[in-house]
């Protein structure tokens, strides 16, 4: 395809959606007869929503981040494969590797416990992914992320897990919590004003490659946590929410080197081949 094409395509899309958007906005001031000083407001909050860098966040909240993965990925979705979700802003690159069984945090990381552990495979067949890498970040027990906080080290909570050569990963961790993503920012403050809460209930991340497989990014989620029902950016899907086991036996306990009762979560990650 010549240049002069692929641009004026390009071009196309641009006007194409421009003009729906245009039109769009226009349908919501007609029918809210939105008035002069609504709309200084609106240009105001979003240009402190820019000076903030925080559109991002608006789309999240919007619903549109979400949206747009859903449209960006169905593809490579079918009955089989794992559900993706969103990447989200807090992933970091070069989280240090380990082999399985590894761990995302110090053996006194305050918190509940918790055991990851399963296989990674291919959604068609069933048969394991040898080496597969899984690239997992997540909040700590009090929902913080290690660089939004100076009470954490680098890279806390925060690895990338080599599964073994049957596919099978096994890592350590502790039960997140949710947190606010709003902290006092004008998307933030929109939020309380229209009588919304900015939480996401706790996750973990998780971006998971295999040799000849589709990267499969998504998150999941622990069972019984608060906003699973009212997630501020929307990204709650059924399938993603983790079954918790909680192990008291002292022996069990022993086994895996923790002196308190631990929780084991079981969870295959079903890839989808690339063609
Ligand atoms: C997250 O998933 O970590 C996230 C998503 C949207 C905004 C902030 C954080
Ligand atoms: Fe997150």
């Amino acid at each position: 395809m010549s240049k002069e094409l692929v641009t004026a395509i390009k071009n196309h899309r641009l006007i194409e959606v421009t003009e729906k958007l245009t039109m769009a906005i226009k349908d919501v001031v007609n029918e809210c007869e939105i008035k002069e000083e609504e709309l200084l407001k609106a240009i105001s909050f979003l240009n402190e929503v820019g000076k903030k860098g925080e559109f991002h966040l608006l789309s999240d909240v919007l619903g549109v981040s979400v949206l747009v993965d859903n449209i960006t990925y169905q593809d490579d979705a079918d009955a089989d494969t794992t559900l993706f979700n969103v990447e989200g802003p807090l992933y970091r690159e070069e989280a240090p590797i380990q082999q399985s069984p590894g761990s995302l945090c110090e053996l006194d990381e305050p918190g509940d416990v918790l055991f990851m552990q399963g296989k990674v495979i291919s959604a068609a067949t069933g048969n394991p992914i040898p080496n597969a890498l899984l690239d997992v970040w997540q909040a700590n027990a009090i929902g913080d992320y290690e660089n939004e906080d100076e009470n954490q080290t680098d890279y806390n909570l925060r690895a990338r897990i080599l599964a073994d050569h049957n596919g099978y990963y096994e890592f350590r961790t502790v039960v997140p919590a949710g947190y606010d993503i709003g902290k006092g920012g004008p998307v933030g403050e929109l939020m309380k004003a229209v009588g919304r809460h900015a939480m996401r209930p706790a996750h973990i991340h998780f971006k998971i490659e295999g040799e000849s497989f589709k990267t499969l990014t998504t998150q999941l989620f622990p069972p019984n946590v608060p906003w699973l029902d009212s997630d501020a950016i929307g990204a709650v899907k059924e399938p993603l929410i983790m079954k918790l086991e909680k192990v008291t036996d002292p022996v069990e306990c022993k086994k895996r080197g923790v002196t308190t009762p631990f929780y084991i979560c079981q969870y295959d990650f079903r890839l989808k081949e690339k063609v």
